[in-house]
């Protein structure tokens, strides 16, 4: 088949979390099983794009309301990724040094669209379906239907992937110039609660529906930042669809971005070796168990909690543990996290910012991962954690429900219901206990290793989708 996906978000070219990671590889798996794969997103200004080669696919120049501009379509000339790469280039527009954060990204993400409906309306042939990705995306199907201009594209099966849905891209009514002419009898569909509505229209409009995991679908119909009511009324053409991971990228046998690679064979020697490097880095004390947390630091992750239930755990077991942090966002949870550098500087640190290699490190290094996230349509933190031998310590919400066990239950993980202190103080100091029993420690270790995760065993599920479509 030939599929066409659409994205803001593409890993390594421009990540800013887990939709970069899986739209750098589903359809690098896609293709991998035999089938035609495309990718489109903007073009930023980053390292990747810098850093390779590009040739002229198309050039052509269109409207957003009354603001006429010139764009290209870009294709990275060596097919680097394991699948063909197209950028919208549109000067001053998109190419920024970041993805998102800009006051006219609702603008940016129009445009862009309107780019990717322009070049395929010059394609000779149609691709079999476009899958397009979160709401950055999600007037496409719309476009398709009811813009004039593209109706030829009509028949276009088009699939939405949701990963999040607390991010919709309202709009107001009088910014609908920027949608090109469209059927005014069809408004309904731009349409929720009065605003316009990328994601929700995307749900309207869109031939099939996924989330990224089959719990977090089921979530959405009582819990979708107030679409609750569309979940329940499309439900016929929702699927979730567990999201994998790139188990290539994601070996500890083989990431250069790590210390010390490891396999199953291995496995104490080779995280020990790991968190040695972590603890001389930020000062912590290799023999504690290391518990870390890397992502956004919002309310969506519960972030908010973690600098109470840090200090407290900290206190109350006499620093029995260390705590390493990555991430950035809330000021307010950055300070808080900041703070406590100065009164546990032995057992706690945290890297204020966006790091790659480290959260490979950390993954390797760790004995533990916490995900007290209040919301988590798949996440793949703790997947990457499981293929490190790094037990995850996860909220029973979405996603994490679906991928990671209790090992009260036979499995290989730590669960708990409630993102507040006590839950999470009760889950360390589960961890703490099974640390102490080194056996038992290795061979839930073994046990994590040995999960495959890998897109390989999903990839099917979207080909299944696609081809019911076709
Ligand atoms: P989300 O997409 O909601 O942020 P996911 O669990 O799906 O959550 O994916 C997060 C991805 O972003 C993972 O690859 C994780 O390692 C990475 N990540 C998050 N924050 C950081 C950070 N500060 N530095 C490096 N990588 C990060
Ligand atoms: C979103 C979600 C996350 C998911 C990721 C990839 O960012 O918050 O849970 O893993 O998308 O689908």
């Amino acid at each position: 088949m030939e599929i066409l996906h659409v994205t803001a978000e593409c890993y390594p070219v421009a990540k800013v979390g887990g939709l970069g990671d899986v739209a750098g590889a589903l359809p690098k798996y896609q293709q991998k099983h035999g089938h035609e794969v495309k990718l489109i997103m903007p073009f930023y200004n980053t390292k990747y794009v810098s850093a390779h080669e590009w040739e002229t696919d198309y050039t052509g120049r269109t409207n957003l309301g009354d603001y006429f501009f010139d764009f290209q379509i870009l294709k990275e000339k060596n097919n680097t990724l394991g699948f063909a790469l197209y950028l919208v280039e549109i000067t001053g527009l998109l190419d920024r040094p970041n993805v998102y954060g800009y006051n006219d990204d609702p603008q940016r993400f129009i445009a862009f669209q309107i780019c990717v409906a322009e070049w395929l309306r010059q394609w000779h042939h149609k691709p079999d379906v476009v899958h397009c990705h979160d709401y950055h995306t999600g007037l496409l199907p719309f476009i398709f239907k009811h813009c004039y201009d593209y109706n030829m594209l009509e028949s276009i099966p088009t699939v939405l992937t949701i990963h999040n849905a607390e991010y919709q891209g309202w709009l107001s009514w009088d910014r609908s110039v920027w949608i090109p002419r469209y059927d005014v009898w069809k408004t309904g569909l731009l349409d929720w609660k009065n605003v316009i509505n990328p994601l929700a229209s995307g749900i309207k409009n869109a031939w099939a529906v996924t989330a990224v995991s089959p719990s977090y679908m089921e979530e959405l119909r009582y819990n979708s930042n107030g679409l609750e009511d569309l979940f329940e009324y499309e439900k016929g053409k929702c699927t979730g669809i567990l999201n994998g991971i790139d188990s290539d990228i994601w070996n500890a046998a083989t990431d250069s971005f790590i210390q010390t690679n490891y396999s199953l064979t291995n496995i104490s020697k080779g995280k020990q070796a790991n968190k040695n490097y972590l603890c001389d880095t930020f000062g912590l004390d290799k023999e504690k168990p290391l518990f870390i947390f890397i992502g956004r630091l919002v309310g969506e992750k519960a972030a908010d909690i973690l600098p109470d239930a840090i200090r407290t755990i900290l206190w109350e077991t006499k620093e029995e543990a260390n705590f390493l942090i990555l991430g950035s966002g809330e000021a307010t949870v950055e300070y808080r996290l900041e703070e406590i550098k100065h009164s546990n500087p032995k057992s706690y640190n945290f890297y204020r910012g966006y790091n790659e290699s480290l959260s490979h490190q950390m993954y390797a290094g760790a004995d533990f991962l916490l995900m007290p996230s209040r919301v988590e349509p798949c996440g793949l933190n703790q997947m990457y954690a499981l293929r490190y031998g790094t037990m995850p310590l996860v909220r029973r919400t979405g996603g994490l429900k679906d991928t990671v066990i209790d090992i009260g239950d036979g499995g290989y993980g730590i669960c708990f219901s409630q993102a507040n202190i006590e839950d999470l103080k009760h889950a360390c100091s589960r961890a703490i206990e099974i640390y102490h029993q080194k056996k038992n420690l290795l061979s839930y270790r073994k046990k994590m290793m040995s999960i495959d995760n890998s897109w390989d065993n999903t990839v099917n599920k979207y080909l299944q989708l696609y081809q019911r479509l076709a």
